[in-house]
């Protein structure tokens, strides 16, 4: 922590205690600059930063930025000097910053991967392949965690056929903005070996805080090796929260002329939230239209085509969930994009 600012510092100081932590404190940029690439997460006071800018200390990872004054242009701009990825703006930003904290403490390894999922139009089946791809990495033994963000989807755990199985859904954990511990998370959702899930109950709730989303997905990450979000096409925010939370985005694109053109809309929707989206195809299109014009029209990298899959509603139907037949359409794109988060995860051990 680089601070120069006491009353500053003592907040920063209580977040870190109720995190679990206690930084090495300096208000030194000298100091700052020697300790820079040791330290596992480097907080900088924003009175601190143009400082810190002006003996560049050189690029690296996990640098934030903590201020009191919301309309300080200067903080931003010396941020974004020492390349940091976030500013906290205190009080506001509290919760996110004890959770950044407490991230930082508690990996194990690298945070998972977040994975969501969005339809490109209405009934593309992108619900059924997050739920697929999450059958999928349990199987193969990843400790999974699937989150419903569709409050009008009817519930993730009906497609699974996991509705009976009982433990916390969204109504018990709506209320929640502060920082989830991630054992407990784990130990409190319906889980199925290694398929942890948060669904919705069938009572009224329809809304979650977008803070409530970030702490879930935070502490998903440090308690499973991946988390798969089943996001609705009408982004709340909540939804925002988990595709700005999300490693990488799979929009699911029947190929179908209308659907391209309902898709390239919700694409636009994605883009500032999301980096890195890339397309599920459902096809061939009854009219011919092919996986790669799909691609090639909405500019995204292919990962799979999914032919239709006959089985799938009445897998679904009887409980078995989709997927249950492990060589099918569904199966076999799901596969294809686990393949594409191990590249992603092993792409990121190599940087
Ligand atoms: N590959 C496939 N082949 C045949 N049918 C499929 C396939 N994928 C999904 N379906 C069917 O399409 C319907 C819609 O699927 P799903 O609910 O997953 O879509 P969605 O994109 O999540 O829709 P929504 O807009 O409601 O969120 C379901 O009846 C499902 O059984
Ligand atoms: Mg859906």
């Amino acid at each position: 922590m680089v601070c120069a600012d006491e009353p500053l510092l003592e907040d920063v100081l209580r977040m870190c205690a109720a995190a679990g932590t206690a930084p090495l404190v300096t208000r030194d940029v000298a100091t700052a600059r020697r300790a820079w690439t040791a330290a596992p997460l480097v907080v900088v006071g924003a009175e601190s930063a143009a400082g810190l800018a002006a003996v560049d200390p050189g690029r690296r990872a996990r640098v934030v930025v903590v201020g009191l004054d919301v309309n300080d242009a200067g903080t931003w701009a010396a941020a974004v000097r020492i390349g940091a990825e976030q500013v906290f703006v205190l009080p506001g930003d509290q919760d996110a910053l004890i959770d950044a904290f407490a991230n930082c403490l508690d990996r194990s390894g690298d945070d998972a991967v977040v994975v969501s999922v969005v339809g490109g139009c209405g009934g593309a089946g992108a619900s059924c392949l997050a739920g697929a791809v999450a059958l999928s990495a349990s199987r193969a033994g990843e400790a999974t965690l699937l989150v419903d963000a569709d409050p009008l989807g009817g519930g993730i755990d009906m497609v699974l056929g996991n509705e009976a199985v009982t433990g916390l859904r969204w109504p018990d954990l709506a209320v929640t903005s502060g920082r989830i511990s991630g054992r407990s998370l784990r130990a409190a959702l319906p889980r199925l070996s290694a398929l942890s899930m948060l669904s919705w109950d069938r009572g009224d709730l329809l809304t979650i805080p977008a803070a409530s989303m970030r702490s879930v997905v935070a502490a998903g990450q440090r308690s499973h090796d991946l988390v798969i979000i089943d996001v609705p096409r009408r982004l709340d925010p909540a939804a925002e929260e988990a595709l700005m939370r999300s490693t990488m985005t799979v929009l699911v694109v029947p190929a179908e002329i209308r659907a391209i053109a309902a898709a390239s809309r919700v694409l636009a929707q994605l883009r500032p939230l999301t980096s890195q989206v890339s397309l599920v195809v459902r096809g061939p299109g009854p009219s011919g239209v092919g996986a790669d014009v799909v691609a090639d029209t909405l500019g995204l990298p292919l990962i799979a085509s999914m032919r239709p899959d006959r089985k799938i509603a009445e897998s679904i139907d009887e409980g078995l969930g989709p997927g249950a037949r492990r060589r099918g359409p569904m199966a076999t794109a799901a596969e294809s994009v686990l393949a594409s988060v191990r590249s992603h995860r092993s792409g990121r051990e190599l940087t």
